[in-house]
């Protein structure tokens, strides 16, 4: 029987059920639904629009029912239209008509507009944990090869030498500001929609701020139309992990090329990779490339969002009720790559004497000369131009700018000394800029 029966003199369509549902997405929101319930019953009681003890009743009859699904005693029924009517269905079920009172002063529209938020608040928790993590992995890492020496790429090719520290604080930095991003949107969601009702609010003399507060909130929505039919926090949201997802991508890009016989700057744990079926010699960073290919679905996501919200009138509409296949998913896929990633970063062994060779090749300390020469008073550009010709005859000759003798420095620029040597080692190089 449907909550909205009363009207209709047929029952629906066993197909149009099926699509009209949303149990299979909205059914793991069954704590916050019921949180949310409680809250509402409380302040009902509260207010006097229901009696303490019918007040008292539902909460404990929802609170039971709270634990029963959670140790699987009631099975959700997969063919319920909704986790707000399963719920509510069972706590009638239970209580017969006191449990008809639950639903007084409230839509299903202000009820889901606030279980979604309830329920992205906690993701945003355990999302918030997880980069945490993975900041501590990296910060770690790179403090156990602060002296690793590696080149820095522009356009991959060698370009300065840097530390392997220094390039995992990049990454640092792009999680820190994701932090900050996702803490910024859950701070702007934290708005309880409870008390907006279908979109015009109630008649009942309701007392919003004691529900908002009750359930966390640090205020509640102004606008009674705009609290149900808002959804910019699951977009806010899924922009903060679309960007995750591009620096998560990023990074695994690296780890990829980094694992690759080209490179060999770092190998993989076992139990972090994967073989090939038919190349026995194979080791294959898949998870950096599930990763990289995840991000797409956390696009997708984004994509999905703007798309369902961009034509809609004020204030609920139906469409809505794709946002959560959305933001779920986007939180789902960010959770088990980074879930992934911190112990595969973990265990990921660096190799420094082969971040050293390659330092090693590609003049990557040519600026270094260059200014070198600029210490002597030549002016930066004539000092380029003479790294440039000496960089031409270390080509020629098979050469490097370590290997060249002082007199084929002083040929090209007489101001050249024996200096020079210390200015282009590595180690000084990479000191010099606090690499
Ligand atoms: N399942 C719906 C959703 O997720 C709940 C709200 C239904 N409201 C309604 N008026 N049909 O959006």
């Amino acid at each position: 029987m449907k909550l909205w029966a009363g009207r209709f003199s047929k029952e629906v369509d066993k197909k149009t059920n099926d699509f009209n549902s949303s149990i299979a997405t909205d059914s793991r929101m069954y704590a916050q639904d019921i949180n949310g319930s409680i809250a509402h019953v409380t302040m009902l009681a509260a207010q006097g629009i229901i009696s303490a003890d019918d007040g008292a009743a539902i909460a404990a009859e929802l609170a039971k029912i709270k634990e029963e699904i959670a140790d699987g005693t009631i099975i959700i029924d997969p063919n319920a239209e909704d986790i707000h009517t399963f719920v509510e269905q069972t706590l009638t079920e239970r209580l017969g008509d006191v449990g008809k009172r639950l639903h007084t002063g409230r839509s299903r529209n202000d009820q889901v507009a606030l279980d979604v938020r309830l329920y992205l608040r906690d993701e945003c928790d355990e999302t918030l944990k997880l980069i945490k993590e993975l900041i501590n992995s990296l910060e770690k890492k790179g403090e156990e090869n602060a002296h690793a020496i590696m080149p820095g790429y522009t356009h991959l090719q060698r370009a300065q030498p840097i530390t392997f520290k220094a390039h995992l604080s990049a990454y640092v930095e792009m999680l820190k500001r994701d932090l900050g991003r996702v803490e910024d949107a859950k701070r702007r969601m934290n708005s309880s929609p409870l008390g907006s009702g279908a979109l015009a609010g109630t008649t009942y003399p309701i007392d919003r701020a004691m529900t908002a507060s009750l359930l966390g909130f640090d205020s509640f929505t102004k606008s009674t139309l705009d609290g149900v039919a808002d959804r910019d926090f699951c977009v806010e949201l899924a922009s903060a992990l679309s960007l995750v997802m591009v620096h998560l991508s990023r990074m695994c890009e690296e780890i990829i090329l980094w694992c690759s016989w080209e490179f060999k700057f770092v190998e993989l744990d076992d139990a972090f990779s994967t073989g090939s079926s038919i190349m026995p010699q194979k080791k294959n960073p898949d998870i950096a490339e599930l990763v990289r290919g995840k991000s797409g679905r956390v696009f997708g996501d984004l994509m999905t969002l703007l798309t369902v919200l961009k034509g809609l009138p004020l204030a609920y509409n139906k469409d809505m009720q794709e946002d959560k296949d959305a933001i779920f998913d986007a939180f789902d896929t960010v959770k088990i790559c980074l879930t992934t990633l911190v112990p595969m970063i973990d265990t990921m062994k660096v190799i420094p004497e082969n971040m050293r060779k390659a330092a090693a090749g590609g003049f990557i300390n040519a600026t270094d000369c260059a200014d070198f020469l600029v210490s002597k008073g030549l002016p930066f550009r004539d000092a380029y131009k003479a790294t440039g010709e000496l960089v031409a005859l270390c080509i020629k000759t098979g050469k490097t700018l370590e290997t060249l003798e002082i007199s084929e420095y002083k040929n090209i620029c007489e101001l050249f000394d024996e200096g020079v040597y210390e200015a282009i080692n590595l180690e000084n190089c990479v000191k010099r800029r606090g690499m």
